[in-house]
């Protein structure tokens, strides 16, 4: 069975909380659950974790990429300046989708860089939870058109 990790990081636990315009309604436990729900149809298990700090995030990922096969990830506002994260990512040879429940690109100006979105294969953003759905979508197309060839 295929498996993709889903990766929270700082702030994202107060989801349900935080400024809804940009963030919407659900927690974060409704946002996971939605991905697991989406991912059990497709028969791909999902593998949640969430933290508030860099070195958390960065262990875990080392932790857990072997056993996985694509890794979807919100990283909050490490997105604009964390380059560990970024090698984080590209260290784990897994095709990895960013996600942003937000529009990065039309609120401050210094949300519009991302440095860890070079180390994934697309950056999603503005779709709010509808973004997660999208972005695990990919990645499986992604898994099925590599198992093909
Ligand atoms: C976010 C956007 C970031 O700029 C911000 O720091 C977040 C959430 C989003 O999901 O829109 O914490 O990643």
């Amino acid at each position: 069975m295929k498996k993709i990790l889903l990766i929270h990081g700082p702030n994202l636990n107060l989801l349900g909380k935080r400024n809804k315009k940009h963030y919407g309604d659900l927690t974060l436990k409704n946002i996971e659950d939605l991905v697991i729900e989406e991912a059990t149809k497709s028969g791909i298990e999902t593998e949640t974790f969430q933290s508030n700090h860099e070195g958390k995030l960065i262990d875990w990922i080392q932790e857990h990429s072997e056993s996985a096969d694509g890794v979807v990830i919100n990283p909050g506002a490490l997105t604009h300046y964390s380059y560990a994260l970024h090698d984080a990512l590209v260290d784990t040879g897994l095709p990895c989708v960013e996600v942003h429940l937000s529009d990065v690109e039309n609120r401050e100006a210094w949300r519009r860089i991302s440095v860890t979105a070079p180390a994934c294969i697309a950056q999603i953003s503005g779709k709010k939870e509808l973004g997660y759905v999208e972005g695990f979508n990919l990645l499986i197309q992604k898994l099925m058109e590599h198992e093909l060839n």
